[in-house]
């Protein structure tokens, strides 16, 4: 494996998570907002793991909503890096949903966020 194959995998950030009644919205399901938030937090993780220096958000691109999550569902989240820059990397993250009785596993939410190493200025420094 290559070094920067290495550190991609390295850096694979994996969080399950049980979807509780404050992070729906009123028809029971996964709030959009609360997605973005984990999202943000695991693209974090997955960045700083892979960086290994301050990050900070600088783009959240599209985002699919394509299966609804209830309430007391068990999912997922998982970021891995799809491209790296100069300074600035590109996150994929999904969130799984999981049959608990079955174990199976589908993709309900997928987006892409581009994180940016920065200095204690907020200047990009080269990763
Ligand atoms: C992140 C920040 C320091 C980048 O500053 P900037 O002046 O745009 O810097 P640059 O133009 O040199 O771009 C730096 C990198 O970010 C990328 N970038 C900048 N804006 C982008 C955007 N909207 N979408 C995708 N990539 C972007 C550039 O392509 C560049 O990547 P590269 O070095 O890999 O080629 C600045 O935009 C910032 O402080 N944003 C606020 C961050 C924040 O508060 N986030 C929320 C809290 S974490």
């Amino acid at each position: 494996m290559t070094a920067a194959r290495n550190r991609i995998e390295h850096s694979r950030t994996r969080i399950t998570k049980l979807v509780f009644p404050q992070d729906t919205n009123p028809i029971g399901t996964l709030y959009g907002g609360t997605a973005l938030q984990w999202m943000d937090e695991v693209a974090f993780l997955t960045a700083t793991r892979y960086a290994r220096q301050q990050v900070v958000t600088v783009s959240m691109d599209r985002v699919d909503f394509k299966v609804p999550i209830p309430q007391g569902a068990i999912i997922e989240l998982i970021g891995e890096v799809t491209r790296v820059g100069r300074t600035s990397m590109t996150i994929q993250v999904r969130i799984l949903l999981e049959d608990a009785m079955v174990g199976t596993q589908e993709l309900a939410i997928e987006g892409h966020l581009v994180m940016v190493a920065v200095d204690q200025a907020m200047n990009p420094v080269a990763l």
